[in-house]
């Protein structure tokens, strides 16, 4: 079997091919084909170092990636083979609030999805949505999640609240598409104009260029007669927080997804400007982690109901995995970007 390796690190280059024997399940592992992974920006920050846990050297990167079970262990009670499963991103996360002691992540601290075969704990395992492909699928353990957890983990909203979004990286198209679903009206911004219908068409109601226009806060709280968002997904981090603490509603919720700006790592934000209108408008700020295993099976309930499809932008083949590490590099996608892994999809 073939698996890509963390050989050096800042360097695309540095992510490297190995070959090795099919490894043997142990008592509780799942052994599994993977047929297809989706890359996320956390993988170009985890290659680059700046990511806040450190990855193994020498580790298969990627933590998204969705497989069919080939064997099982002896006390394996979940999965048998030919099941179509995903791993968790935090893979000892089953259910309450993260701790410390299980912050161990596919493709980082643990062995990742960019290779043939993965051998995996079944309690890390989850079931994954009929309707979907190999492709689809793969695009679910991260980006899905973080955006199902960041409506559903905390201040859950409902129909009538204004979820914002925050440029059209992978994260932000699926909270769109699950915000949407739950009723919601969702503001969505974008730095690029033509990806503007497309989100549209994906269920966001109105659509701000944040590029364009640099007070987009101002718009958000004309957009909602004043009351600003009940929901802010921050996943500009630095790059935005400024303006979307401006745009929530009193007493509503930021979600922040990242500690650093996600377009530019080194942005500082004053915190002056930030902290009297967090204050006085009484805002909370959240962070939130992706989120665990439960919080997934549910995810994926609600994706099978409601029929949702995952909008891929392009599906790269296993040999050309660093030429996806440098498409997403680029920033240009709308939907996720995907390595496929067998032909057999
Ligand atoms: N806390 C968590 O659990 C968690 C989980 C996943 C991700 N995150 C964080 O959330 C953020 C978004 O992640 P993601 O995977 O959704 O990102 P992504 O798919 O790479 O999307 C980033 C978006 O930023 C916008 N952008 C504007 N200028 C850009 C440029 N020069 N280069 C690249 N992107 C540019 C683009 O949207 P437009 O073209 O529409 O402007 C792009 O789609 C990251 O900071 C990530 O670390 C956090």
């Amino acid at each position: 079997m073939r698996s890509y390796h963390l050989e050096a690190f800042k360097t695309i280059e540095g992510i490297q091919i190995k070959e090795h024997s099919i490894p043997q399940p142990g008592p509780f592992d799942v052994l599994v084909a993977i047929k297809a992974v989706s890359l996320g920006r956390r993988d170009l920050y985890i290659l680059n170092q700046t990511y806040p846990l450190a990855a193994r050297p020498g580790v298969i990167p990627i933590s998204d990636g969705a497989g069919e079970v080939i064997a099982v262990g002896d006390a394996v009670s979940r999965f048998k083979p030919g099941d179509k499963v995903c791993g968790n991103y935090f893979a000892h996360w089953r259910d309450g609030s993260i701790g410390p002691d299980i912050m161990d992540q596919l493709g980082c601290s643990l062995d990742g999805m960019l290779t043939e075969y993965a051998l995996l704990k079944e309690d890390s395992l989850v079931h994954i949505p009929a309707h979907l492909s190999w492709e689809e699928a793969a695009t679910l353990p991260c980006a899905a999640l973080t955006a199902w957890s960041a409506l559903t983990g905390f201040r859950q909203v409902s129909a009538g609240d204004t979820v914002l979004t925050i440029g059209s990286g992978g994260v932000s198209v699926f909270a769109i598409q699950f915000a949407h679903m739950m009723g919601c009206r969702v503001i969505s911004l974008t730095s690029k104009e033509n990806k503007a219908e497309r989100l549209r068409a994906l269920g966001a109601d109105h659509v701000i260029n944040y590029r364009l226009n640099n007070e987009w806060s101002k718009e958000v709280l004309a957009l909602t007669e004043g009351r600003g968002a009940d929901l802010v997904l921050e996943t500009g981090g630095t790059d935005t927080l400024e303006q979307s603490v401006q745009a929530t509603g009193f007493g509503k919720q930021i979600i922040l997804l990242t500690s650093v700006g996600t377009v530019n790592p080194g942005n500082p934000v004053a915190l002056n400007k930030i902290l009297s209108i967090l204050f006085v408008k009484n805002i909370t700020m959240q962070p939130s982690f992706v989120g665990s295993r439960l919080a997934f099976e549910a995810m994926n309930w609600a994706i099978t109901l409601h029929k949702i499809k995952p909008l891929i932008d392009t599906v790269f083949p296993f040999e050309e995995a660093r030429d996806a590490y440098y498409y997403l590099a680029k920033g240009e996608q709308l939907g996720k970007v995907v390595i496929s892994v067998s032909a057999k999809s």
